[in-house]
């Protein structure tokens, strides 16, 4: 059995929602307190078991390498003036035996795009796909919960949750047979329909386990939704070959890709950040209280 050890993170949308704090440094490097979201989503990966990152950059492409390599100017400085906590920071970001692979993604043609562009690294396996701007505080991490759920079912799984009726135009939402109580076996598949014509009120989020097979369809969809090629219409010919299962995810997930959710991710993160709970809270009381 094939146990899933490559993540993919598409990282080279035009993230034109935050502009223009992603005019020159991409939307996954936007951090949440003091760590970009894409390390929270690496972090995610590795805690899973995952042992090679592949990260499809685009544009802004040079700041997610120049974050995981290795800074040995800094190191040295932080060593020299005793700043032994945060040079061990540092240090733990990347485990030995985990490798970054940086796959250039030459025009922002959609995310279904962006995962063909991994292609190369990912040959003929399994693999998870992880959305940091989809981050999703969880116990275990989502990627793991869907890994394991990969190795009992050896099949696709993608993580989804209810969502605003009035949203489903925001998302793709699936519908399908319950299976338990967190699982489905997906028969469709529906990239941002209207309200009145969505299957159901479960949306799609950023985490997936896919088979190799995708490729197959990634290479053959047409532009869907806003002309883009869309991982939601490859899966929707996966489907109708494989099975594939939408998991409701146990966790709690901020759409750090909306302004609103990245200041919601902020404060949450921050109220439990060791070294400024008891701060924060203190000077948000104070701020609403007056
Ligand atoms: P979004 O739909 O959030 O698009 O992409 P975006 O361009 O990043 O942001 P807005 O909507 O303009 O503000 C979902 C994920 O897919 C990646 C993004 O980086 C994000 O992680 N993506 C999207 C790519 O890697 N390439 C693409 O061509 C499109």
């Amino acid at each position: 059995m094939k146990r899933i050890t490559k993540a993919v993170f598409p990282a080279a949308g035009m993230g034109t929602r935050f502009l223009p704090a992603t005019k020159a440094s991409p939307k996954e490097m936007l951090p949440i307190v003091d760590k970009p979201l894409i390390q929270y989503a690496a972090e995610e990966a590795i805690a899973a078991g995952i042992t090679d990152l592949i990260f499809i950059i685009g544009r802004t492409k040079r700041a997610i390498a120049d974050h995981f390599d290795k800074a040995y100017e800094l190191e040295m400085e932080l060593e020299m003036k005793g700043k032994t906590k945060a040079l061990a920071e540092l240090r733990r970001m990347l485990p030995q035996g985990v490798n970054c692979i940086y796959i250039r993604q030459p025009e922002a043609l959609g995310l279904g795009h962006a995962v063909l562009c991994a292609q190369p690294a990912v040959n003929d396996e399994p693999f998870a796909v992880i959305l940091a701007d989809d981050l999703i505080d969880a116990n275990p991490g989502v990627t793991k919960q869907m890994c394991d759920l990969y190795d009992y079912y050896q099949c696709s799984v993608v993580g989804v949750q209810p969502v605003a009726p009035e949203e489903t135009g925001a998302y793709g939402i699936v519908a399908g047979e319950p299976m338990s109580e967190r699982l489905l076996r997906m028969n469709h598949i529906v990239e941002k329909p209207k309200p009145e014509a969505a299957p159901s009120t479960l949306g799609v989020v950023g985490r997936y386990v896919l088979t190799p097979r995708i490729f197959h369809h990634l290479q053959r969809v047409e532009r869907g939704s806003g002309g883009e090629i869309q991982l939601t219409d490859a899966i929707a010919a996966l489907l109708k070959e494989q099975q594939v299962l939408a998991y409701r995810f146990e966790g709690t997930r901020y759409d750090c890709g909306s302004k609103l959710g990245y200041l919601k991710a902020t404060v949450e993160y921050a109220f439990k950040h060791p070294e400024l709970a008891e701060d924060f809270s203190r000077y948000l009381r104070e701020r609403l209280c007056g």
